[in-house]
């Protein structure tokens, strides 16, 4: 006999609450990963290529029986500490107005937590006000002067995060009048950002940029790479993932996000799903490049969820990336603006290293650091053979022209 409306509807209420009206919990069976994971029996770690140097003190820390998030912000420290790394926290590459705008999230396995703080002044150890924000209050996110006030009442110090040396490729990229307005590489007006200059245009513009480099005092042992920055704008990030031996994971992200951008963008990093994932019965991944496409991907949640589903990290992250191609119809002429890396680490302790390209230039491909008792940096797979160009283009679809 057919069941009316009503009586339908109290089947599905009593079958989600159960007899008693209790909502039962979903069975272990049910949430865990499709083939279930066995623990490495070891700690490993993986980062990007940045945090390589940092990787002893955390696996020290993780043998030592230390929790694993703050072994990933062991590793992710480093770099913002470091003045001269301009990708993260100190010395970070600033937004259109010279203000450096830092993001970052966590993601706490043990405790199925996570913290997130984005568009943060003033405040360098961004993964560390991730982790506050997390342990100190009810909240999962803080942006902005909001978050810098947290930060600051947890009794992080403020403080001036433009360096000298930022600041004066900050200037050159003023000068050169580079901008983030207009269309984007998905917009269906992206070829109007082309400044479709000619050969001797193209030289002449790279001359006033060495013009003005020198006119600034840019130290000319560093005057390439600067006016490198200024051509192809960087988004340099740090994301950490960390197993211990017991089988607890975390991971975290961190980023002075892209380079000249405007006040208030957010990227991937700050955003729990996209640049940073973790879920212990599984995994945990996070992500390096081109923000905006990450976000389209919801990349580290997307990585971990195929692993759930019996994905190798390999297959997990290729198939994110195929995600990105795919939102751009397989376009070549527009993915060559766009780049992304994927660290990717399975409960079991096998990981990966993803990318759309192989690097950001010939010769410098991109790497993943790895410590499972033995420290090493190995380079990515590549879903393309090739360097990335970076958006918006200004002197041409080229990197040989300079
Ligand atoms: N992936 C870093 C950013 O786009 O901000």
């Amino acid at each position: 006999m057919p069941w009316s409306r009503r009586e339908f509807m109290s089947g599905v209420a009593l079958g989600a609450l159960g007899s008693t009206g209790v909502a039962t919990p979903a069975t272990a069976a049910e949430i865990a990963p499709k083939q279930r994971m066995l623990a490495a029996n070891k700690p490993v770690i993986v980062c990007a290529g940045n945090g390589y140097d940092y990787l002893d003190r955390a696996y020290e820390h993780l043998k030592n029986g230390g929790d694993t998030l703050d072994a990933a912000i062991l590793v992710v420290k480093g770099p913002e500490d470091d003045p001269n790394d301009d990708s993260v926290g100190l010395g970070g590459l600033p937004n259109e107005e010279g203000v450096v705008e830092l993001d970052a999230s966590c993601m706490h396995g043990p405790t199925r937590r996570a913290g997130s703080a984005g568009g943060v002044r003033n405040i360098r150890t961004m993964a560390e006000l991730a982790r506050e924000v997390m342990n100190h209050s009810g909240h999962v996110m803080l942006v902005g002067e909001g978050a810098e006030r947290f930060a600051v009442a947890r009794g992080m110090k403020r403080e001036n995060l433009l360096t000298d040396e930022t600041r004066k490729v900050w200037l050159l990229w003023k000068e050169a009048h580079s901008d983030w307005w207009g269309p984007g590489v998905s917009s269906p007006n992206w070829r109007d950002r082309f400044k479709n200059r000619s050969a001797d245009e193209r030289l002449e513009f790279h001359e006033r940029l060495q013009r003005i480099a020198e006119d600034l005092g840019i130290d000319p042992a560093v005057r390439s790479a600067a006016i490198h920055k200024i051509v192809y704008p960087p988004t340099g990030t740090i994301h950490c993932s960390a197993l211990a031996a017991n089988g607890d994971m975390s991971g975290c992200t961190t980023t002075s996000g892209l380079a000249w951008k405007i006040p208030g963008r957010l990227g991937d990093s700050p955003i729990i799903g996209a640049g940073c994932y973790t879920d212990q019965d599984v995994g945990s991944a996070g992500a390096t490049g081109s923000g905006e496409e990450n976000i389209r991907v919801a990349g580290a949640h997307t990585i971990i969820e195929n692993m759930r589903h019996g994905m190798s990290p390999l297959e997990a992250g290729m198939d994110t990336l195929k995600r990105i191609v795919r939102n751009y119809n397989g376009d070549m002429n527009r993915l060559q603006y766009v780049d992304m890396t994927y660290y990717i680490l399975r409960k079991d302790g096998a990981y990966a290293g993803v990318s759309l390209w192989t690097g950001y230039e010939p010769g410098r491909p991109h790497t993943i650091g790895v410590h499972d008792g033995t420290r090493r940096l190995e380079k990515t797979v590549s879903l393309f053979e090739g360097a990335s160009q970076e958006w918006p283009p200004i002197v041409a679809p080229s990197k040989a022209s300079l």
